[in-house]
């Protein structure tokens, strides 16, 4: 797949998934984005870019930290999350942040113009993520940082989701993914300089970074039950296999996986899944 069709895919993905992306009583980019907001301390006053901020997730977030003087600016190829995300932020009364539909990939922004550039789990939808890092790094004033999140990617397992799904879902469904989208391929493409923890520290020096620390973090995710995650997880990564699932098997996928993530809960209690995610932290060379 050409990286223009690709990103289509991924805009049609997010554009449909808009609406209930982050409801539905899963609890999993809510704590991320607070987490990378933590880890990356946005000071008052300081310019924020979140590449890919959805909903707001890390968005909002940082903006409370800037506070009035400062200024927060999301950035999402689907004009469907920049709406909500617009929302949120008049929900919640903040009132610094701007929204723009762009390609995160190619930010049309001025050099050195902020101080802080974030991406949780939107860095990895980028077919040319090293050379948009490097882009970042030029649109950072000096001492300019960025933090973003991807999950802990493993060949082995479905993807965008944590180990103990490798059980629950046949791998042999993924026969109905486009063949771009099998996690092989997907690595090949997009994510094998992920990985490795020195791969990813020398891309991130390359592309105009130092004091790189990645550390790998577990996020509890929530989900008030088995159906509330599978209903949830028609608005993340795994859309891509429901859309192409014939009817019956898509049936007897969302039974089997209600069964056995509500034989997890004790009684009425949430599903409880500790999520590894990966933080990467940096700081622009000069
Ligand atoms: C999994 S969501 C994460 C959203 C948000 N950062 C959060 O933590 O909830 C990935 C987001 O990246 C956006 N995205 C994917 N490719 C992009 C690109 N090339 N440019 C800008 N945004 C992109 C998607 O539209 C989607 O909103």
């Amino acid at each position: 797949m050409d990286t223009a069709a690709f990103k289509t895919k991924v805009t049609d993905a997010f554009n449909g998934a808009a609406a209930t992306y982050d409801r539905l009583g899963v609890e999993f980019f809510t704590p991320m984005g607070r987490r990378l907001v933590e880890r990356t301390s946005p000071r008052p006053g300081e310019r924020v870019l979140d590449i890919g901020c959805g909903r707001g997730a890390t968005l909002l977030p940082a903006a409370g930290l800037i506070g009035p003087t400062g200024r927060a600016l999301g950035i999402d190829i689907a004009p469907a999350m920049i709406d909500e995300a617009r929302h949120e932020a008049a929900r919640q009364g903040i009132d610094n942040v701007e929204l723009q539909v762009m390609d995160g990939e190619h930010p049309d922004l001025p050099a050195g113009s902020f101080d802080l550039v974030l991406g949780s789990y939107s860095i990895i939808f980028l077919p040319q993520a090293r050379a948009a890092l490097a882009r970042y790094a030029g649109l950072l004033a000096d001492g300019g940082r960025i933090g973003f999140t991807s999950p802990v990617f493993t060949r082995d397992t479905f993807p965008f989701l944590p180990p103990m799904f490798t059980e629950l879902i046949p791998l042999s469904l993924l026969r109905h993914l486009p063949e771009s989208w099998h996690p092989e391929q997907l690595h090949r493409q997009l994510h094998s300089w992920l990985e490795r923890p020195a791969d990813l520290t020398a891309a991130m020096e390359q592309a105009g970074f130092t004091d790189v620390e990645i550390v790998d973090e577990p996020v509890s995710m929530s989900a008030v039950s088995g159906e509330a995650w599978v209903d949830w997880s028609h608005t993340q990564g795994m859309r891509l296999l429901w859309q192409h699932l014939p009817e019956d098997e898509a049936a007897t996928l969302r039974s089997r996986l209600i069964g056995a993530l509500d034989a997890l809960r004790d009684g009425d209690g949430p599903v409880l899944i500790e999520v590894p995610v990966r933080y990467v932290t940096a700081t622009a060379a000069r």
